[in-house]
Formats: structure tokens, sequence, C-alpha cells
């Protein structure tokens, strides 16, 4: 099926490793440009270069997005580069583990600026280049602790609720100029960044990191964990020509993890 992505401009947040590269790669794939960024700029520039091998226009901007003034340089910069934007992909944010008791406020700050606000700055930074797109995009990364409760995941369950809050107003305010706005919203995914977060959880729960994997798998309805392409690939659909009418939803790619009808 042809996607109707080719020619399109991506801006993709957090986009080195993991899911945002996965999704870049999957908008790649389609001949979509696509706009990276990350901190590390070896990395980054990997990326790229793995996207450029793809035969789209790829660039790479180094950026904090955890900073209004970040979120703001990669999209000028994204828009400025590719020759207009098409689709803006929320993506950045990671889980940083820690209790109501054990989060202290500067680590609350580069929480919530990174996995939330950076989502808002970006949006608003976008909206003008979007807009003149016709029939705009807008598709935000959350996570399943956003729509079913796991004890303990107290900081990313906040930042996903908020995130599913802060789209359904978004496509409200966009609709009238053709701009959709949806969630993806990933099960467990088998990132970079799992490595050590999983001997992390090991180590405090005094069992191995294949235990802690095998935990999670038995939580899901297909009994594995989400490969980072499989993401990437339901993302490509939902920003694409062949999802015109779908708005203010929250779509899970997480293998049966969520348990409510
Ligand atoms: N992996 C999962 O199991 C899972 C499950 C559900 C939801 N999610 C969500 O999916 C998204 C991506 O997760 P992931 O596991 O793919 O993360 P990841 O592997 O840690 O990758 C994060 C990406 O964002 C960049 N980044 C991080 N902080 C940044 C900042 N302040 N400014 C600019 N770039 C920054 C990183 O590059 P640099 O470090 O070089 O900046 C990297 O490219 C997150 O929103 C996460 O909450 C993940």
């Amino acid at each position: 099926m042809d996607l109707g992505l080719k020619g399109k401009n991506a801006a993709i947040t957090g986009s080195s490793q993991g899911i945002g590269y996965a999704i870049a790669s999957s908008l790649a794939d389609e001949g979509c440009n696509v706009a990276l960024s990350a901190r590390n700029q070896e990395r980054l520039d990997q990326a790229v270069a793995d996207m450029e091998a793809k035969g789209v226009k790829a660039v790479g901007i180094i950026c904090d997005l955890s900073t209004e003034a970040g979120c703001g340089e990669f999209i000028e910069k994204a828009a400025a580069e590719l020759g207009g934007l098409d689709i803006l992909v929320n993506n950045v944010g990671g889980m940083i583990p820690g209790t109501i008791d054990s989060v202290d406020d500067a680590l609350w700050d580069t929480i919530l600026n990174t996995n939330l606000m950076s989502f808002v700055h970006t949006t608003k930074h976008a909206i003008p280049h979007i807009k003149k797109s016709g029939a705009g995009r807008v598709l935000n990364v959350s996570g399943v602790t956003g729509k079913q409760l796991m004890p303990g995941a107290l900081t990313t369950t906040i930042p996903n609720t908020a995130i599913h809050g802060f789209a359904k107003i978004m496509a409200a305010e966009l609709g009238p100029d053709n701009i959709t706005v949806n969630t993806i919203c990933p099960g467990f995914t088998n990132t970079e960044s799992w490595g050590p977060r999983a001997d992390g959880m090991a180590k405090m729960k005094g069992i191995t990191a294949d235990q802690v994997r095998d935990g999670v798998s038995g939580m899901t309805l297909l009994g594995r964990w989400a490969e980072p392409q499989e993401i990437g690939d339901a993302a490509a659909w939902m920003v694409s020509g062949k999802n015109s009418y779908q708005t203010g939803t929250v779509v899970e790619v997480c293998g049966g993890y969520t348990k409510y009808i």
C-alpha cells in the first residue's frame, strides 16, 4: 500500500535511537523526508546517514528539547532545512524511575520538561508550519502507563495521562485546519535504553535482568516485547495520507498489555 508519504516533511523529536529512530526509519522507507533531533552528535550523525541511505532528505539538529528554546530551535531549523513541515512526531522522553518520596523538585523538572512540556512547546512552534501543509499531522508518543494502572510507575503515568489530554485539546483546536492529532501508546519496547534500566530494576528486586524482561513479556497477550520497528510502522500509517479521518484518539500498540474492554 502506498501510504502517500512520498515527498512529505516530518520532524521527529528524540530520534537518534529507539522508538523515535524507528518512526523516522519507517517514514523514510515511505519516501518521507525527516528532521531528527537529539543531544549526542555521534549517534545523531549515524541516524541521519541511515535515513539518507534510504534516498530521502534527512537533517540532524542538536538541541535540548527539555527547554522551550531547544524545541523552537529544532522546529525552525527543521522547517527551514526541509522546506516546510507536514508532520510532527512528539516522541522524546523516557522512564526515570522514582517514588513520591524519592523524586525531588529538580528531577521532577527534568521529567516533566522532557516527557510533557517538550510536546507542548514543540507543537506550539510547529503549528504555523504545519498549517501551511493543508493536511497536517501531529502524532504524540505516550505509553501504556497513561492508559492502565501500573503501580509504581508514578513518573511516567503523570506525563502520559497529560499527553492524552493535551492531544485531545489540540485535536479540537487544529481540526478546522484539517490537521489531525493522535497519540500512539506503545507497550514495553526493546529499545537501547532498556538495557541499563532492566539491569537497575533487576538489582533493586534481587533478580536477573532476564527475569525482569520475562515478567514484562508475561503481562502481554502476545507474550513478548515490541520491537521498535513495530511501533514505527504503526506510527507511519497513523500520520499517513491513508489515515485522514482519525483524530483525538489514543492507539495502543502494546501486544495486549492493557486489559480493559
Ligand atoms: N521503550 C519503551 O519501552 C517505551 C514504552 C512506552 C513508551 N515509550 C516512550 O517512547 C518514547 C521514546 O522512548 P525510547 O525508549 O525510544 O527512548 P530512548 O531509547 O531513550 O531514546 C530517546 C531519544 O531521545 C533523545 N533525547 C533524550 N532526551 C533529549 C533531550 N532533552 N533533548 C533532545 N533529545 C533527547 C535521545 O538522544 P540523546 O540522548 O542523544 O539526546 C534519543 O535519541 C518516550 O517518550 C518513551 O516514554 C517507550
